[in-house]
C-alpha cells in the first residue's frame, strides 16, 4: 500500500493487518504464487488473461530450438507432438472433474462451442425442434449457437439460466449454459440445470471458461453432457491458448462432429477420402494442433503439482469476501455497487461492481463511461482489473497468485480514485 496520511486511519491499518494474516496462513501462499511471472502491479485480470508461469519460457525457448530446430518433423512422433491434444487434455481433467479420455485440447472455445452445438443436436431425439441459450451468456456462444441452430434447421430460445428448469420441454434439444456469469460473476447451478435438462431429455453443454481452475466443476459427478473452456484466464496458457472440449464417455461413440477433420480420423495417414472417426475423445480434433501454443499450456498446467482445487475454491471465496469487505471499508458509500452475489454458492472468482455515472452527463464525455475512466485511472496507479460495458469494474481473483495484500491495496486504491471524483448526485437511469 503507498503510504498516505490516510493509511495510518485505524480503519486501513486494521484490513492491512488482516491482509497480513490471511496470507500468513494461506496453503496456497509463497509457494505457488513463485510459480509466476509477477511484479508490483496489483494483477486482478486472470479472469481475462492469466499470469506467465515462469516454467513456459524455457520450455517454449526447448520447443523452438530443440524440438523444432533440431528434430524437425521427428517431433510429431518422438516429441510427442501428435498426441498433446489427448495428453494435454488429460491434465486439465481432474480440475474439472473429468477422467482420462474425455478431454481434447484444441481450437478455439468459440470453434469448441461450434463443435458442441452441432454435435450435441445430432445427438438429440427427432423431434425436437430447438435450444435453449443462456440469455445472458459471453457472446460469442449466443453467435455460434444461432447459426448452427439456422444450419440445423432448428429455433434458438434465450433463457436465463435460472429458468432452464421451467423452461426446458421435451422439444428442447440442448441448453448452451455459462457456468460463471463473465460480467457479474454469477455462478450458475450447473448439477440442477443439468439434472432438469435430463429429465426432459434435453442435453446440458456448459461453458467453462470462468470456471475451471477457480473452483471445482465436478463435470463426470454431474453428468454433463458436453462442455467447452479456454485455457488462457485461470489455466494460465496464454494468449490465444487453445481451448478444450469435453464429451460424456457414454456420448462419445454417437458423437458426430460437424467439423471431421483428418486428425479426427481413425486411420489419419491412410488419406482415404471417406471419413470414418476415431474412437473415443480423439473424434473431437479438427486438424494440425497449433503446438506451440499448446506446448506452452501443458508448461503452463504444471503449476498444478500439488494442489488441490478445493484449496483454490476456499481461497477464492476468501479473497472476495475480503475484497467485498475491504470496498465497504475504503470506498465512500453510494460509488459503486456489487452485481456479483454475496452468496458462496451462487459466486464465481470475480467482484464486479457496478460504478454507476456520478456527473450528468459524464457517461456521454468522450463516450466514456465513468466506469471506463475509473478502470484506466486504477490500471495507471498499478491495479489491473477490466471494464465491461456499460458501468461494470471487473476484478478477477486468481487464488494461485493474487494474495489478501492485492485485495486490500486494490480496493484501498479504488477507494482513493473514487473520492477524488466530484461529488454529485448519480444520475437516474443512465448509463444503464
Ligand atoms: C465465457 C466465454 N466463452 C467464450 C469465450 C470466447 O472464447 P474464444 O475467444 O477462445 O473463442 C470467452 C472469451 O473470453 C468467454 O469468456
Amino acid at each position: 500500500m503507498s503510504e498516505t496520511p490516510e493509511n495510518t486511519a485505524p480503519q486501513a491499518r486494521e484490513h492491512a493487518a488482516r491482509a497480513g494474516q490471511l496470507d500468513a496462513a494461506d496453503p496456497l501462499g509463497a509457494t505457488v504464487r513463485d510459480r509466476f511471472v509477477l511484479d508490483d502491479t496489483v494483477y486482478l485480470d486472470g479472469n481475462s488473461l492469466g499470469a506467465l508461469p515462469r516454467a513456459v519460457p524455457d520450455r517454449i525457448a526447448d520447443v523452438i530450438t530443440r524440438e523444432w530446430g533440431e528434430l524437425r518433423i521427428r517431433s510429431w512422433d518422438e516429441s510427442g507432438w501428435w498426441t498433446a491434444p489427448e495428453r494435454i487434455g488429460d491434465k486439465i481433467a481432474p480440475l474439472i472433474g473429468a477422467a482420462p479420455g474425455r478431454v481434447v485440447v484444441g481450437d478455439s472455445t468459440s470453434i469448441n462451442v461450434f463443435k458442441a452445438v452441432v454435435g450435441g443436436i445430432r445427438m438429440a431425439g427427432k423431434g425436437c425442434t430447438e435450444i435453449l441459450v443462456d440469455a445472458t451468456t459471453f457472446p460469442t456462444d449466443g453467435y455460434i449457437a444461432r447459426s448452427a441452430a439456422r444450419m440445423t434447421g432448428l429455433a434458438v430460445r434465450p433463457v436465463e439460466p435460472a429458468r432452464i428448469a421451467d423452461e426446458v420441454t421435451e422439444r428442447t434439444a440442448l441448453a448452451l449454459v455459462n457456468h460463471v456469469d463473465y460480467r457479474t460473476g454469477q455462478l450458475n447451478d450447473l448439477p440442477g440445470i443439468t439434472t432438469a435438462l435430463h429429465s426432459a431429455g434435453a442435453l446440458a453443454v456448459w461453458d467453462l471458461c470462468h470456471s475451471a481452475g477457480a473452483l471445482p466443476v465436478g463435470v463426470d459427478a454431474h453428468h454433463v453432457d458436453l462442455a467447452v473452456g479456454c485455457t488462457y484466464k485461470y489455466l494460465n496458457g496464454g494468449p490465444g491458448s487453445p481451448s478444450y472440449l469435453y464429451v460424456r464417455e457414454s456420448l462419445q461413440e454417437r458423437f458426430d462432429s460437424p467439423l471431421p477433420g483428418w486428425n479426427s480420423h481413425a486411420e489419419p495417414f491412410g488419406m482415404t477420402p471417406d471419413y470414418a472417426p476415431a474412437d473415443g475423445i480423439v473424434r473431437g480434433r479438427v486438424g494440425t494442433p497449433d503446438i506451440l501454443s499448446l506446448l506452452a499450456l501443458e508448461a503452463a498446467l504444471d503449476v498444478w503439482d500439488g494442489v488441490s482445487i478445493e484449496d483454490v475454491r476456499t481461497k477464492s471465496l476468501a479473497l472476495t469476501d475480503f475484497f467485498l469487505d475491504c470496498v465497504a471499508a475504503y470506498v465512500p458509500p453510494g460509488r459503486v455497487r456489487s452485481v456479483t452475489p454475496q452468496d458462496h454458492g451462487r459466486r464465481g472468482s470475480q467482484v464486479s461492481l457496478a460504478c454507476s455515472p456520478m456527473r450528468a452527463g459524464s457517461v456521454e464525455r468522450g463516450g466514456t463511461p465513468i466506469a471506463a475512466e475509473v478502470m484506466a485511472e486504477l490500471i495507471r496507479r498499478g491495479v489491473v482489473g477490466d471494464f465491461r460495458h456499460p458501468d461494470v469494474l471487473r476484478f478477477g481473483f486468481t487464488p494461485l497468485y493474487t494474495s489478501f495484500a492485492d485485495a486490500e491495496r486494490a480496493a484501498w486504491v479504488l477507494g482513493e480514485v473514487l473520492r477524488a471524483l466530484p461529488e454529485e448526485p448519480a444520475v437516474a437511469g443512465a448509463g444503464r
